[in-house]
């Protein structure tokens, strides 16, 4: 025999309705966990030689390489917009090119030129000098190589000299982007010796071995130095979480002032990771390829691209980054402007 069922409280329906908030644009507005600004910002650029040159990077639609002059009204408008800071990145010419790298440290190179322009010009942006021997060297490899092997201590040392070589052009934010042991520790005690004591450092702390750096290579052109040699002896493998935290943690120890997680999207598991750990500044670099894949799919009518980066910037937010350095820095503050 079975019992009579009796519903001491019939509730049919949901009270608790989550679409309730989600109805009007205000309402969503005003709840929205995270939000993004122009002043999260940094835009990496890519310097050319010469007066008067632009050359589009075919492999990253929107993206153009400059020639110092054509980068002031770049920068200019990054100032306007409340871009707080930009990322330069030499296009090094081949005859500048050797197996030790030397150009790197050549006070008068590309890359010191760049900064006395800009900062000239525009002293109230900040400037981040990537700091790794890939644009100098012909082997395209970051550090110093012999038979086959990256060396580390001699690399530091090279690092160390590129280091203090871009500060002294003006550069506020050295980036080591190169993945050697102990560099960070060195780099701080050379800028320091140098006068260079407020100099920030943007350790590039967790750093993977990716395959989503391929347009950036191209944008550089070191992707024909490099080969079809990879990088997976010094940056990181993409199966790992655990050692980021080890290289975030050894960073911060060296006086790293800011960290770095590189590439972004796939890796949101590590910012949020690092950012609970530690509560330093974290950095996220949405990088070329994460940028090539949304444009190249927009451009085919496959997805609504301007939708689609802007929930990549919103995700990196959500994730704890509290800055992110995106080839999509100027359009989306220029979205951002215009309120949509
Ligand atoms: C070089 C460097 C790379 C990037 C930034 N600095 C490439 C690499 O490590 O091979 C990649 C940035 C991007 O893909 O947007 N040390």
């Amino acid at each position: 025999m079975s019992q009579p069922i009796h519903l001491v409280q019939p509730a049919p329906f949901p009270r608790n309705r989550m679409r309730r908030l989600r109805q009007h644009g205000w309402s969503r507005r005003l709840v929205a966990e995270h939000r993004l600004d122009a002043s999260d910002l940094i835009q990496p650029l890519f310097v050319l030689e010469g007066r008067n040159q632009r050359e589009p990077v075919p492999s990253m639609p929107g993206v153009e390489r400059l020639s110092v002059d054509l980068l002031l009204p770049v920068a200019e408008r990054a100032v306007e917009l409340g871009i707080p800071a930009l990322a330069l990145f030499p296009v090094t010419p081949l005859e500048c090119k050797s197996e030790g790298g030397e150009e790197a440290w050549n006070d008068d190179n590309l890359m010191c030129r760049a900064i006395r322009a800009i900062k000239r010009a525009f002293p109230e942006i900040g400037l981040v000098g990537d700091v790794a021997l890939d644009p100098y060297t012909t082997h395209g490899q970051d550090g110093l190589v012999r038979d086959g092997v990256i060396l580390n201590d001699e690399t530091i040392v090279a690092l160390v000299r590129q280091a203090t070589c871009l500060a002294a052009a003006g550069c506020d934010v050295v980036a080591p982007s190169d993945m050697m042991d102990g560099r960070i520790g060195a780099i701080r005690a050379g800028l320091d010796e140098a006068g260079f004591e407020n100099t920030l450092i943007c350790s590039y702390a967790a750093k993977y071995a990716s395959a989503f750096y391929g347009p950036f290579r191209d944008a550089v052109g070191s992707a024909r130095n490099l080969g079809k040699a990879d990088k997976k002896t010094y940056q990181m493998d993409p199966a790992n979480t655990a050692e980021a935290l080890r290289e975030v943690a050894l960073d911060i120890a060296e006086a790293a002032d800011m960290v770095m997680i590189k590439p972004g999207l796939p890796y949101l598991d590590v910012i949020r990771r690092v950012k609970d750990a530690f509560q330093v500044p974290t950095l996220a670099y949405h990088v070329s390829g994460e940028y090539a894949m949304i444009k190249a799919a927009a451009e085919r009518g496959w997805l609504d691209g301007e939708a689609a980066m802007q929930e990549s910037l919103i995700a990196f937010k959500r994730a704890g980054a509290d800055a992110i350095l995106t080839y999509a820095a100027l359009e989306t503050a220029e979205r951002l402007r215009r309120g949509d």
